[in-house]
């Protein structure tokens, strides 16, 4: 039996739920028997979700690394660990086998010290979809440093606001990226981000694109020759840092309802421990079988089901540079095809723009290696996972629909593919381990018995251990964002539903922010982006329903600057919100208007402007606390 912890049919998995509500330390003890450990923990679970407290396996000495790496040498030393496809499909693509990519971490471990990078010291990644960014991330792991990976699209502002924020003193990067038609300059990024902050000792730069970048004296160094001196010294072993399970592995910046994104702190050992748990038993992997995770590696998918959950299972993880309509929309298949994929997971939105396409690219490409299809990210309608289950499935792959964020480290509410029962457009049933229940609007839990259908806030009651633990430098922020709405609850802010068999329907976020294309955006980030161009007075921010994106981004905005047309208005506003944030936050529609409608206390009434985006103007609900009735029929008639 490869993964001892691998359920196989549902009667299974009812029991390993049974134990792991009635018995939860027991039950994860027994999954960590499965992973090499330097030293044994002492404890299992120490919590209160007051603080919040939670410790897994404190005590336990680990490195992620050898369980990803070391472990896998003697019996798939010769497998591909990382398959990568470049984004110019006639360019070679690559194959690192286990022991290739061990060599190739160790060797970079000794680049990031040679640089002067020691245990617990923050390293900001900021690269393109390459193995090296397997390899730093696994790098800093293996030497103990903490790693903050950036995804390319964030803005030099946006990176250095988590510089600051992280005290990062180190960054990996590259000339550039490419990413489709595209070439991003991302050192050149980095340089900006870096104008006005001192405390950056290293830049280490990775050559991808050949893009001329400025090299400064004294701080920024070529990959390249840091690998060759360590190659002429021949060392191509590094010890891995004993690390205590408590330890933070990383830190992943996510934004909230509040104007700053903030640093997602996950450990060394739960975080293992639950990516392994979750990857093998939702995507059910066999030894061999090819793993195709269509995410960034700046997103915690990536992390989660590019690196450490497929490595950690010595499973072929593949890496794709480019995206989805590259050379043109058969890409994804034209890969599936060409390395055999087994599992394909994706989100729905790129799902929802291939079937755009329409079903020629599909029939174009032999797909039939394919076992099992994955979503993330968002809400999938019926319609869209139809189309994934009947045209890229053929009707006989399962289709897990996977709920989860930034914050639980891993999947917690989906189906096991073949294993449990799915249903479209619903995550199902909750993972081994995992207690969700819903609130009702007066904080009440909402018993399972209430009835055939029931919807509240989702709330998670027990820890599991892939929960975060923090939120970087901020732990009051972390216990008032997550554990103070609901005492001695973990909330989620997302809705659900749930049917009297306790099959969850996730409907989306009941905060303030938005998921774009399932990236995650604060409304009053984009708030913050847009007011910050001289013109604004000031900015509403809310979500609407989008075909392809699931949800665009509209924005009202007073506007009292440069008299022009509103259309370069309009330019100028989405110019300064790439500026502070980056292309993934620019507004879909800026409606220009006079007055925002206001409560007499001043409040923003978005409950209002959120029905105008979504085009329904009748039914406002109560208008009568309007500070000024008037603003909303003046709003209704600038409709967009
Ligand atoms: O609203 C939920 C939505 O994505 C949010 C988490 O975003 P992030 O931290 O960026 O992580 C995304 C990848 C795990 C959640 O609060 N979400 C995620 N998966 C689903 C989902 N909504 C519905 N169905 C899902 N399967």
């Amino acid at each position: 039996m490869p993964y001892p912890h691998q359920i196989k049919s549902f009667e299974e998995y009812k029991a390993a739920y049974k134990k792991s509500v009635e018995a939860p330390e027991e039950f994860w003890a027994e999954i960590a028997e499965n992973f090499t450990w330097k030293k044994k923990w002492d404890t299992v679970l120490n919590w209160n979700f007051e603080e919040p407290k939670i410790e897994w396996f404190k005590g336990g000495k680990l490195n992620i690394t050898e369980n990803c790496l070391d472990r896998h040498l003697e019996t798939k030393g010769d497998q591909p660990a990382i398959i990568w496809e470049a984004n110019d499909p006639e360019e070679h693509h690559r194959i690192l086998t286990y022991k290739r990519l061990h060599e190739k971490v160790c060797m970079f471990a000794h680049v990031l010290k040679n640089n002067g990078v020691k245990k617990g010291d923050r390293v900001c990644i900021y690269m393109g979809m390459i193995p090296e960014l397997a390899i730093a991330v696994l790098a800093c792991a293996r030497l103990g440093a903490i790693h903050s990976v950036i995804f390319g699209g964030f803005s030099a502002q946006s990176i250095a606001d988590r510089l600051i924020d992280a005290q990062a003193e180190y960054i990996i990067t590259c000339d550039g990226a490419f990413r489709g038609a595209k070439d991003i300059p991302l050192k050149s990024v980095i340089d900006d981000a870096l104008i006005g902050i001192r405390f950056v000792k290293k830049v280490i730069v990775y050559t991808r694109t050949h893009t001329p970048v400025s090299m400064i004296k004294g701080r920024d160094v070529w990959w390249d020759d840091e690998i060759k001196k360590v190659e002429t010294l021949g060392l191509h072993d590094f010890p891995a840092e004993e690390m205590d399970a408590e330890d933070p592995l990383f830190i992943l910046y996510t934004s909230g309802s509040t104007g700053k994104p903030k640093g997602v702190v996950h450990t060394c050992g739960g975080y293992m421990i639950f990516t392994n748990y979750t990857f093998v038993n939702v995507f059910q992997y066999q030894p061999k079988d090819v793993h195709f995770c269509t995410a960034d590696i700046g997103w915690i998918t990536g992390h989660s089901y590019i690196v450490y959950g497929p490595l950690s299972a010595g499973a072929s993880s593949l890496i794709f540079e480019g995206i989805p309509t590259y050379p043109d929309a058969s890409r994804f298949w034209k890969i599936i095809e060409k390395f055999k994929v087994n599992v394909f997971y994706t989100a729905p939105t790129a799902i929802r723009s291939l079937m755009g396409h329409g079903d020629a690219p599909l029939e174009n490409a032999d797909v039939s290696s394919l076992k099992v299809l994955g979503t993330v990210g968002e809400p999938i309608n019926e319609e869209a996972w139809h189309w994934y289950d009947q045209k890229v499935g053929k009707g006989k792959c399962p289709v897990v629909d996977t709920w989860w964020q930034t914050e639980t480290g891993g999947i917690l509410i989906s189906n096991m593919a073949g294993v449990t029962p799915s249903r479209p457009g619903w995550a199902t049933l909750p993972l081994p381990g995992i207690q969700p229940v819903l609130l009702d609007e007066k904080g009440n839990e909402i018993p399972e018995t209430a009835g055939e259908l029931t919807t509240g806030n989702l709330c998670i009651k027990f820890p599991w251990p892939g929960i975060l633990r923090t939120t970087y430098g901020d732990h009051e922020r972390c216990r008032l964002t997550y554990f103070s709405a609901y005492p001695g609850l973990y909330f989620t802010g997302d809705g659900a539903f749930r049917d009297k068999e306790g099959f969850f329907r996730i409907t989306g976020r009941v905060d303030d922010v938005l998921n774009v294309s399932g990236h995650r955006i604060g409304t009053a980030e984009v708030e913050n982006a847009i007011n910050m161009h001289a013109g604004v007075v000031e900015s509403a921010v809310v979500g609407f329903p989008h075909e392809i994106k699931g949800q665009g981004i509209y924005a009202y905005v007073i506007y009292n600057g440069r008299e022009d047309t509103d259309d370069r208005n309009r330019k100028d506003i989405l110019a300064t919100v790439t500026r502070i944030i980056g292309a993934i936050a620019k507004p879909d529609k800026i409606q220009f208007v006079k007055n925002l409608p206001k409560t007499r206390s001043g409040k923003i009434m978005r409950r209002i402007l959120r029905k105008m985006a979504e085009g329904d103007t009748q039914n406002l609900g109560d208008t009568s606390t309007l500070l000024d009735p008037a603003v909303v029929d003046e709003i209704k008639d600038g409709r967009l």
